[in-house]
């Protein structure tokens, strides 16, 4: 079932007199039980989509537009007020760099209860040490009740991440959205984090919006991608599907280009040369078509969009034929 759904999200930022168009319409759903992965270069929008979805943008200098779609109620068109109700008890959030998300001042058990209490105002605070205990101990960190008395800057990097999922599962939301959650870390401890988000999917159904830049993430973690490029939609797909038959040749690119788990130690990597569009400047037709090697002379002209080319697997191409070669 369907838990949440963005529809035609367009998010500019104003830079300089000038108006830098982050996202262009970009629409997809989230379902119960799933982790979605939204992969694409630095810049393409991921985070841009992710903030505004949580209204996390600063107001003054972005203009947003499109649907936000929660229980039959458009995100996008609620106060401060209500977002911060939804926010952490709702939907939560995991960020990339846990010592500025964390409070410095307060015991990571505390900020826990905290959550708690805030999103079931009812429970009894004896309950709420109790639940954060459990949730220390879900999130693998030992010794849960002398650890929940401690302040974050005494944890190493990936035990704040792992707090920081047991903050974002304190008020027991139904979507958490992780942006880059273990870009910071190191390899091992990166796996073990994924994991654990993958465990809790399993066992709480709690699903996630996986934001990375690593196909090897996406591989190992998510059950459908969105792949983005310069703040569009290019393909979207199960996981198998990509994997098996990527389309896009901006997809094919990044799978050539970045290192991954499942691939041969002497695979050379190939770089998708070039760059980019400018988002301050108007884009013409397809925004990759200056980097692809099998466009066509209307892909300068035309915006291709998303189409079914096969059950699930959407593709915004012009040269279908060549593409999904
Ligand atoms: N607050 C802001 N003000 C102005 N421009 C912004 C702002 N936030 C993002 N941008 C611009 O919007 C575009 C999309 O940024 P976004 O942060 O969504 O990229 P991203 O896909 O998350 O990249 P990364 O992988 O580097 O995190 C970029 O060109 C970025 O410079
Ligand atoms: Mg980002």
């Amino acid at each position: 079932m369907t838990l949440l759904e963005v529809k035609d999200l367009h998010v500019s930022f104003k830079v300089q007199k000038k108006l830098l168009q982050a996202v262009r319409g970009v629409s997809f759903s989230i379902h119960e039980h799933e982790i979605l992965g939204i992969v694409g270069e630095s810049g393409c929008g991921k985070s841009a989509t992710a903030k505004a979805i949580l209204q996390l943008l600063p107001k003054h200098s972005t203009i947003i537009s499109g649907e936000v779609l929660y229980q039959n109620k458009n995100l996008l068109r609620n106060s401060d007020a209500k977002m911060q109700k939804i926010r952490g008890k709702d939907i939560g959030m995991i960020f990339q760099d846990p010592i500025t998300s964390l409070n410095p001042t307060m015991k990571i058990g505390d900020q826990i209860i905290e959550g708690y209490l805030l999103h079931h105002k009812i429970a009894k605070r004896r309950e709420a040490r109790d639940y954060a205990i459990r949730l220390i101990e879900l999130v693998g960190i030992p010794h849960a009740s002398l650890r929940i008395g401690e302040y974050p800057h005494t944890l190493s990097g990936g035990m704040r991440q792992r707090v920081m999922i047991a903050l974002a599962l304190a008020a027991k939301p139904k979507l958490i959205i992780a942006d880059e959650p273990t870009t910071a870390l190191d390899v091992t401890i990166q796996a073990q984090i994924l994991e654990l988000m993958k465990q809790i999917k399993e066992k709480t159904g709690t699903s996630f919006i996986l934001i990375t830049h690593d196909m090897s993430v996406v591989a190992g973690y998510c059950d459908r991608v969105l792949v983005m490029y310069a703040g569009k939609i290019i393909e979207k797909a199960p996981v198998e599907k990509l994997f098996e038959s990527p389309s896009h040749p901006y997809t094919k690119g990044l799978l050539q280009s970045i290192p991954r788990l499942d691939m041969d130690k002497n695979h050379p990597l190939i770089p998708i040369e070039g760059s980019p569009p400018i988002l301050t400047e108007e884009i013409k037709g397809c925004a990759f078509c200056n980097r692809c090697n099998v466009s066509l002379p209307r892909c300068k002209e035309d915006t291709p969009q998303l189409e079914e080319i096969n059950q699930n697997h959407l593709l915004a191409c012009w040269n279908k034929n060549e593409s999904s070669n």
